[in-house]
């Protein structure tokens, strides 16, 4: 996600620069630097590691200098290294940019730009802007429109600073889809991505909307939209203190991800979608993918992971079948690891890790490769072992999950599965074009599905308010709705310690069933509309027996009315997609129970963040 922030007024830039990143570097920590103009020259410090490896590397410079542009990075696109760190110059070093988003056509943008002698430092997806910056910059040697006509090239998210040598006396910067913030001093005014980084010095800001360029002088802030027509905006006024700020005004880091999870999604999925000139749908890419060819004779999928990562697997496990006709086997990766399993050269191995440390899915991929298998990694972070020893990775662009407990790192690990069963389905010729396209579709409404269910929250708020006590809780569901059912009592029993407990719906009366009493609250996870009757009958035995019901579902004919004590309604959504729906309710359900027991979800009693020991 990174952090970006800039600087114009009398003080110390580098000084103001680093304590502004220090207060982002929940957004990311891989790397850090700064673009400071010193004299008439601009002057790049920068390194691969948290900011504190910048801080030293500087710590004997004088750097004269009383503005400048900033960044701590997360890495997306080339792994964490001195090069691939912000901020990134045109080849003679006049124009200097930090960039938070995804450039999604940065690829052919990249190859036009090397076709005319342009020579590439890096790896990053950013870098395309700076030299197509510093080409318009040439025709006119109008910074301010070679910004404009930058932007009007680049396609993707991005908040962007843009320093330049011959215009010593401003910062351009522009956002679309990415934070920006404008902090107004006195004598002084800065940018950032998030509010703490400007608390410090101001309360005023300009919260740049979709689309909106500011340009930075000392003593005032120019505003103008993508075609330079000049606009006017009240400032705001930020009542919030530090804590709230860091956290975007929410209480905590886990509720602030959940809120994430639309735009996580979106960033997710938005550059692995291919679209033909009428906008259609109709191919998955993943760039770092180069195994196509062997979904195409495999006979089997090994997914191995652990915890919340691990029911991602399971969704996966249904999605491979369902729409590749594939058969897989889902591991714990702690269990994997010791029992010798079976396994064929031309099996394809995926390891899921948020962290991309998690030690026993780490040897699980490392076994793998002994044997020989191909592995994908699907990971939240770049640079990260696991990503670093995989064969290939698939990244999840969720950004830095800070909370313990997991959320908008499985549903971008779930949605990266389900973009890869859909690719899969695809080359085995086991989906239609027609199907594909429609899945496609279907999968980028999602985001705004997720968004009506959050606009919820306060109905699952209340109904946390009323079971927070009870003794036991059961979640129940059928074929995807069971992982979602596994992942939700996880989620539960992480963060408010309550007992809970997932079984298939349909194994209850193989025994879980003796546990029900008026002490239980039972959730069903309903989705599928084949199987309603039957899970509508689990939910009748167990409401006989005492339990009071709650049903997750997108059922709007009535097929529980009378059934259940609660009704939750999602959004409509074909089965095969809905697990990335059905798991937003009950990570609320988690979050508000741990708060009205008083715990605090973001440091869940005896878990750490990163298992990176046995
Ligand atoms: O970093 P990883 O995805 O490999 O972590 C795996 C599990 O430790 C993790 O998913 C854990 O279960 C979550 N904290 C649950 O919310």
């Amino acid at each position: 996600m990174c952090g970006i922030v800039g600087y114009v007024g009398n003080k110390n830039a580098t000084q103001v620069l680093i304590n502004a990143l220090k207060k982002l570097e929940y957004r990311g920590y891989d790397s850090a630097g700064i673009a400071v103009l010193e004299g008439e020259d601009i002057l790049v410090r920068k390194c691969k590691g948290a900011l504190k490896f910048l801080e030293e590397k500087i710590a004997n410079e004088t750097i004269k200098s009383s503005m400048g542009i900033g960044h701590t990075r997360w890495a997306t696109h080339g792994e964490p290294s001195d090069e691939n760190s912000h901020p990134h110059t045109n080849m003679d070093g006049t124009i200097s940019i930090v960039h938070n988003g995804i450039i999604e056509n940065y690829a052919a943008l990249k190859a036009d730009l090397q076709n005319q002698g342009v020579v590439f430092k890096s790896q990053t997806d950013t870098e395309v802007i700076v030299h197509l910056i510093d080409k318009e910059y040439k025709q006119d040697k109008d910074i301010f429109q070679a910004v404009i006509r930058t932007l009007h090239k680049l396609e993707g998210s991005y908040a962007l600073g843009v320093l330049c040598k011959d215009y010593p006396d401003r910062i351009i910067c522009a956002r679309k889809e990415s934070p920006l913030v404008v902090g107004l001093g006195k004598g002084e005014n800065f940018i950032a991505s998030d509010v703490p980084a400007l608390l410090e010095h101001t309360r005023d800001v300009y919260y740049l909307d979709e689309k909106e360029i500011a340009v930075l002088y000392i003593d005032h802030v120019s505003l103008f939209d993508f075609e330079g027509n000049k606009i006017v905006k009240q400032p705001s006024h930020v009542e919030w203190d530090m804590d709230a700020a860091e956290k975007g005004g929410y209480p905590h880091f886990m509720i602030k991800e959940i809120n994430e999870q639309p735009k996580a999604c979106k960033d997710t999925m938005r550059p692995r979608i291919i679209k033909d000139g009428n906008g259609k749908a109709t191919d998955v890419y993943f760039e770092e993918n180069s195994i196509d060819v062997s979904w195409k004779k495999t006979k089997r999928v090994v997914i191995t992971a652990c915890g919340t990562a691990y029911h991602a697997g399971i969704v996966a496990k249904y999605a491979f079948e369902k729409l590749a006709r594939i058969k897989v086997d889902v591991d714990v990766a702690s269990e994997f690891r010791y029992r010798d399993p079976i396994l064929d050269k031309d099996d394809i191995f995926i390891v899921i890790s948020q962290s991309g440390e998690t030690v026993d899915t780490l040897s699980a991929l490392r076994l793998a490769k002994k044997e020989g298998l191909k592995v994908i990694a699907i990971t939240n972070c770049v640079g990260s072992t696991v990503s670093r020893e995989a064969d290939d990775v698939i990244y999840t662009l969720a950004g830095p999950e800070i909370a313990v407990a997991s959320t908008k790192a499985y549903t971008t690990q779930v949605l990266c599965l389900l973009l890869l069963a859909i690719k899969a389905g695809k080359l085995r010729g086991t989906l239609s074009e027609e199907d594909v396209s429609k899945l496609l579709s279907e999968l980028e409404e999602i985001p705004g599905k997720i968004e009506e269910i959050l606009k919820e929250q306060e109905v699952i708020q209340k109904f946390a308010s009323m079971q927070f006590n009870k003794e036991k809780v059961f979640f129940i569901g059928r074929q995807f709705d069971s992982a979602t059912a596994l992942e939700s009592a996880l989620k539960l029993k992480e963060v408010s310690y309550m007992h809970s407990e997932a079984f298939a719906a349909g194994e209850l009366k193989h025994g879980p069933i003796a546990l029900i009493d008026d002490k239980a609250l039972v959730v069903a996870i309903a989705s599928e509309p084949k199987l309603y009757e039957k899970i509508g009958s689990n939910m009748v035995e167990v409401k006989s027996r005492g339990a009071t019901v709650l049903v997750i579902t997108p059922d709007n004919s009535g097929a529980f009315d009378g059934k259940t004590d609660e009704i939750f309604k999602i959004p409509e959504c074909s089965s095969t997609l809905v697990s990335l729906l059905t798991i937003i309710p009950a990570q609320l359900f988690a979050y508000y129970c741990a708060i009205q027991r008083g715990f605090d979800p973001d440091k869940p009693r005896n878990l750490a963040k990163s298992v990176t020991v046995e």
